[in-house]
């Protein structure tokens, strides 16, 4: 069995090296950035994992002896899956490799926000050992944590918040308002959340409904004074209407991870915004959340190779006509 990684910007392979020598499948790496690249360089693999590279129907026609296609990460918009499915090639995701690593930071930059510590920490360095600019804080238990999306991330970010001594209260339309999640989460429209929390985290995808989710509107109903939380996608969050929601106080502070523009640019205004937390879409990472990604990838190609059904399958339809 032949595999090629057609792209990647790892620092190293070693950890898929590991699983390839556990397997004893033969791994080669390339660094495709076209349609021609990657059909030059995969002509004789069995199956291919792919971070950026374009996997089109042409690529795919190109490549009669494809059964599997990977992707390092959770989206596939860098795939046809349509084309793969018709042709019968399972494609595999690694949809929860980040779960615990998103929602540890969802939490951090609360936590974070509650106590006024990247504030403090920057005012103390410059000469300040005064309380008077995060004032006020309040006590994190009797606060209530509002979790827009009760997926996988924001469930365990509602989880976490709970063992600080929030609150936690959501909404997600995949659930029944009035009802509650396994994980006792009572489940409100948004407007309810909007009225109730204090703070408000974000992890719903990125689509046509979700887009600037947050703007003026959306602000206009949360709480004098709440936190907002984005770890999902830039593109749910209106920048600008948040950092009117900041100077105005509306908003006490802003969590963000990820922005409409990555990198942020640097005339952004949220970086003078002194209540706003800012990181560099860096949620997903931790060592053991990048080893996971890698070698789950791998592996869900090593398995359709060898004719078994994957941990994780973004197009069951093509099991069945698998080449
Ligand atoms: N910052 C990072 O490094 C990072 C890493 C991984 C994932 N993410 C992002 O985190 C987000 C959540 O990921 P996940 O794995 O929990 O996804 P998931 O699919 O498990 O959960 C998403 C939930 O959002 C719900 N939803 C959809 N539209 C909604 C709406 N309008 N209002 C409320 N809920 C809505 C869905 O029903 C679903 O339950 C995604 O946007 C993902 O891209 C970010």
């Amino acid at each position: 069995m032949r595999i090629l990684i057609t792209d990647c910007d790892h620092d190293s392979i070693a950890v898929e090296q590991e699983v390839a020598a556990a397997a004893g499948i033969e791994l080669v790496l390339a660094q495709c950035h076209t349609e021609e690249e990657v059909i030059a360089a995969a002509a004789d693999f069995d199956g291919i994992v792919v971070q950026y590279a374009p996997i089109t129907a042409r690529v795919m026609d190109a490549l009669p002896q494809l059964k599997a296609i990977g992707r390092y990460g959770v989206g596939v918009d860098t795939l046809d899956i349509e084309a793969a499915t018709a042709r019968g090639i399972v494609v595999s995701n690694v949809p929860d490799y980040g779960t615990e690593d998103v929602s540890d930071h969802s939490i951090c930059l609360a936590a974070t926000l509650a106590r006024g510590i990247t504030r403090l920490d920057r005012e103390l360095r410059a000469g300040s050992f005064s309380l008077e600019s995060v004032k006020p804080l309040r006590r994190i238990r009797g606060r209530v944590f509002g979790v827009i999306g009760l997926g996988l991330i924001g469930a365990a970010t509602g989880r976490k918040a709970k063992g600080l001594g929030y609150q936690v209260i959501g909404s997600d339309p995949a659930r029944e308002t009035g009802t509650r999640t396994e994980d006792g989460i009572e489940v409100f429209t948004m407007e309810q959340v909007l009225e109730q929390a204090d703070v408000i985290s974000l992890h719903v995808p990125l689509n046509a409904h979700t887009h600037h989710l947050v703007n003026d509107d959306f602000l206009a109903k949360v709480k004098d004074g709440a936190v907002l939380i984005n770890t999902c996608r830039g593109g749910v969050v209106e920048s600008a209407a948040v950092v009117r929601a900041l100077r105005s106080g509306k908003l006490y502070g802003a969590g963000l991870d990820v922005f409409e523009e990555e990198p942020l640019p640097v005339d952004s205004d949220l970086l003078t915004e002194p209540n706003a937390v800012l990181t560099p879409h860096a949620a997903w990472y931790s060592e053991e959340s990048y080893t996971e990604l890698k070698s789950r990838a791998l592996q869900n190609v090593i398995d359709v190779c060898a004719g078994k059904e994957p941990r994780n399958i973004y197009n069951p339809a093509a099991l069945a006509a698998s080449r």
